[in-house]
């Protein structure tokens, strides 16, 4: 089957070929003996312009199909003599597979895009998220191919489970018992009786079994699904997303930060070379200065300053917080732009939180009060990674544990790698989402996400 794509892509060697191309009707418009319809097959970001002619019998049947409309249609490729396209097909027949309804609902006029969540099935068909959709397959893809070529190994790390990787209690329960009908003795539900015979819920992380694999392989990352249960509404959280989680044995917080630094840059690259189309159609109608942000990062280096010196940076700046800013407080998404967008205007790796505002396995460092933590903020979004070294020292991390309220016998498999041959290793998680909302300039979540889930909806 021939696509548009190729035809466009080897356009010289088309020229007066004859051709048959299935697809679906973008927009359509005639005069008195001729018609243009642009047309899409999806295989590419740009559309095909079909010219046809009243030497066509069903010409004036051909001018009513409505858009979205279905098509079959052959023809000859010519050079176009119009200025938006090198060439266009001369049709010498149009045939409809289905007519569209009237009541189509994307007809030719801006939607906003809070409507477009309402379709969220046919807004893949408009421009703006057909090159979303398309730049989030390829970052997937430029992150496989980093970590493939880097000789990292993908592990899938199971989405159901019983542990809470980052200690937050923020899960959703996994069960098949009518909690409705359940009698409690109590009010504790009794899990021996449901399906694993204990107490699960989906994955907030893929951290924890990453370390495991870390600790026979080396190098490894995860790529999957993870699930939130935050009650946060704003523009960068959803319930279900989804995280690439490397992990690596050996690896001190600094090679962390280098291998973060090195994979951005690399998958921005990848991007703005092979979604050429896309990238512009983004930096002139969703965020006029993406190109310069973009070129800026992957040609800059990112700066690293520590938890205590950002907290001293905002309270020099004079600027009034909503959130007012003390040693100890965790970074809101305010403090966290100020620092990105107004002071450094680059991406910025701020280090060494004090523990008791980040996870159980995190390094603690020498002064007691702190952790060997990492994130990275980047203008326009905020945290877009989280990561650290991580706690490899048993003593340690068993007290770390209790501290936190954990049931040590829960987590036996995860103390265990701290017994046979225990050392330094190091992570991060990358937000898939947060990632392409960076590099495409869309500023809500919700519009990254084929069918997102957020607090209060769940919608298709
Ligand atoms: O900072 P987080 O919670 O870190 C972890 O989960 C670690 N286990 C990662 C690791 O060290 N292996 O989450 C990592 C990233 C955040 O920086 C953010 O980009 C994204 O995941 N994230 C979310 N993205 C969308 N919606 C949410 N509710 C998110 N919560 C975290
Ligand atoms: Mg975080």
């Amino acid at each position: 089957r021939l696509t548009i794509k190729e035809i466009l892509k080897n356009s010289e060697e088309f020229l007066d070929r004859d051709v048959k191309i299935e697809g679906w009707i973008k927009t359509s418009r005639s005069s008195k003996n001729f018609g243009f319809i642009e047309l899409t097959d999806g295989s590419s970001f740009e559309s095909l312009q079909v010219v046809y002619d009243d030497k066509l019998t069903n010409f004036s049947e051909i001018e009513k199909y409505t858009i979205s409309s279905s098509l079959v249609i052959q023809g000859k490729i010519v050079e176009s003599p119009g200025a938006n396209q090198p060439i266009e097909l001369h049709a010498t027949s149009i045939e409809p597979i289905c007519i569209s309804n009237k009541d189509y609902p994307l007809q030719k006029k801006r939607h906003t895009m809070e409507y477009l969540r309402t379709i969220a099935h046919l807004r893949p068909r408009t421009n703006t998220f057909n090159a979303v959709f398309r730049v989030r397959s390829l970052i997937a893809f430029a992150i496989h191919k980093f970590f493939q070529e880097k000789g990292f190994v993908y592990i899938h790390t199971p989405i159901i489970t019983s542990s809470d990787a980052e200690g937050a209690g923020e899960m959703f329960r996994v069960t098949t018992l009518d909690l409705k009908n359940v009698p409690m003795e109590n009010s504790e539900i009794d899990f021996k009786e449901d399906f694993f015979s204990k107490e699960t819920n989906l994955t907030v992380s893929g951290q924890l079994e990453a370390e495991a694999f870390a600790l026979a392989f080396g190098d490894v990352y995860t790529f999957g699904p993870t699930f939130r249960a935050e009650n946060s509404n704003t523009p960068r959280h959803a319930a279900e997303f989804w995280m690439i989680e490397p992990e690596m044995a050996f690896a001190d917080l600094e090679e962390n930060m280098e291998v973060a630094e090195e994979m951005l840059k690399y998958i921005i690259k990848y991007v703005l070379d092979n979604a050429k189309a896309e990238m512009e159609f983004f930096n002139k109608f969703v965020d006029k200065g993406l190109f310069q942000r973009l070129e800026n990062v992957v040609n800059s280096e990112f700066v690293k300053i520590t938890y205590t010196e950002s907290i001293d940076l905002l309270q020099k700046s004079g600027h009034e917080f909503k959130f007012p800013v003390e040693w100890g407080i965790d970074l809101q998404t305010e403090h966290e732009r100020y620092l990105t967008e107004e002071i450094f205007k680059k991406p910025v790796f701020v280090t060494d939180y004090p523990k008791g505002i980040k996870a159980f396995y995190m390094k603690e460092n020498e002064d007691g009060k702190t952790v060997a933590a990492m994130d990275l903020l980047v203008p326009g979004v905020g945290e877009i990674i989280g990561g650290s070294q991580r706690e490899h020292r048993l003593e340690i991390l068993e007290e770390k544990m209790k501290a936190n309220g954990m049931e040590l016998e829960a987590y036996d498999w995860y103390l265990d790698l701290r017994k046979y041959g225990s050392v330094v290793h190091s992570g991060f998680g990358l937000g898939f989402e947060r990632a392409v909302m960076y590099i495409t300039g869309v500023s809500n979540i919700r519009d990254v996400i084929p069918f997102p889930r957020t607090v209060g909806s769940a919608e298709f």
